[in-house]
């Protein structure tokens, strides 16, 4: 059994919509998911049994330690992967394998951009191509839902509406390609805390999705950037002005539009090309250390 080396590249919200709220507590949504060029990278070691995990950490922005036990998503996954291998779901000490997931860390966490569930779902993705394809691509969904909401897209990447709970997939015509500015703000934001503070009733402005999947699908830049939408922001723009700062700034350094992504608080821009990004970039910079000009990327 070989080394696998798989990259894991972070998301953008291009849309983000919340339709409802479910018993368990879990919100239904309608978003329109976009990879991008920043990614941490995985590699995979195998050993004959258990889960150990290292991490190098390149991250900017000042934030918690990355967990290298039970506590990282990536081992989660791993864990996830041989249970099910060895046929013993809700058991931890699976006997079907081992690996060690040696982890380059450059997705912020606690950001909006799915990091976690980015390296999840390369954990599952390069374990599943290591033992011979032993799951088809559903059951690697169905693995990865129970990891979190957003394992099943990242699993898949690329342009894709996300419905249900962020895990029934439509993948959408290619939207790579275009440059975009993102900043993440020196703060952390919990996921949990933004959905329990979101009020129904009160959403704001909300996506057209259907207009911004036609949209997308026409490649029509302009038109996406003006369009975007996140309901989340109504949560998370109040408690931190910074927020609505960062797009302001974003649009005066020629932004066509800027968002928030998932709960935040990473802040996008797009623009109209790779120079424009690259000119924003090198002036928010300054002010915001973790900012980086990235392409729209198929995976
Ligand atoms: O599934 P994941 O662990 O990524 O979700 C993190 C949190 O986000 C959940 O605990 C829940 O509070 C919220 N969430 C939600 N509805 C979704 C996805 C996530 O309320 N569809």
């Amino acid at each position: 059994m070989q080394t696998r080396t798989v990259m894991a590249p972070a998301k953008i919200n291009l849309t983000l919509d919340v339709l409802g709220r479910l018993p368990n507590g879990y919100h239904r949504l309608a978003m329109i998911m976009q990879t991008i060029g920043l990614a941490d990278t995985i590699c995979l070691e195998p050993q004959a049994e258990g889960i150990s995990l290292a991490c190098e950490d390149l991250r900017i922005s000042g934030s918690d330690p990355i967990p290298l036990d039970a506590g990282n998503l990536a081992w989660r996954a791993a864990e996830a992967f041989f249970a099910r291998l060895g046929g013993t779901e809700g058991h931890t000490g699976s006997r079907a394998g081992g690996v060690h997931i040696r982890m380059t860390k450059r997705i912020p966490s606690a950001a909006g951009l799915a990091g976690g569930s980015a390296d999840a779902a390369a954990v599952l993705r390069g374990l599943n191509d290591m033992y011979g394809l032993p799951f088809a691509a559903d059951e690697l969904a169905a693995i990865g839902v129970r990891l979190g909401a957003d394992v099943p897209y990242c699993l898949r990447g690329g342009t894709c509406l996300a419905e249900g709970i962020g895990e029934m997939l439509t993948p959408l015509p290619s939207f790579a390609g275009h440059w975009l500015v993102l900043v993440k703000p020196p703060f952390p934001v919990s996921t949990p805390w933004v959905f329990s503070r979101l009020r129904l009733d009160d959403l704001g402005e909300r996506p057209d999705t259907a207009a911004m999947c036609r949209l997308v699908a026409e490649g029509d830049l302009a038109g996406v950037a003006v369009g975007m939408r996140n309901v989340l922001e109504r949560v998370t723009e109040p408690a931190h002005p910074e927020i609505a700062m960062i797009r302001e700034r974003m649009r005066a350094l020629g932004a066509l539009g800027s968002r928030m992504s998932g709960s935040g608080p990473s802040v996008f821009g797009l623009f109209v090309d790779e120079a424009a990004a690259r000119r924003a970039q090198a002036e928010l910079v300054r002010e915001w250390p973790a900012c980086w000009a990235v392409p729209t990327v198929d995976e």
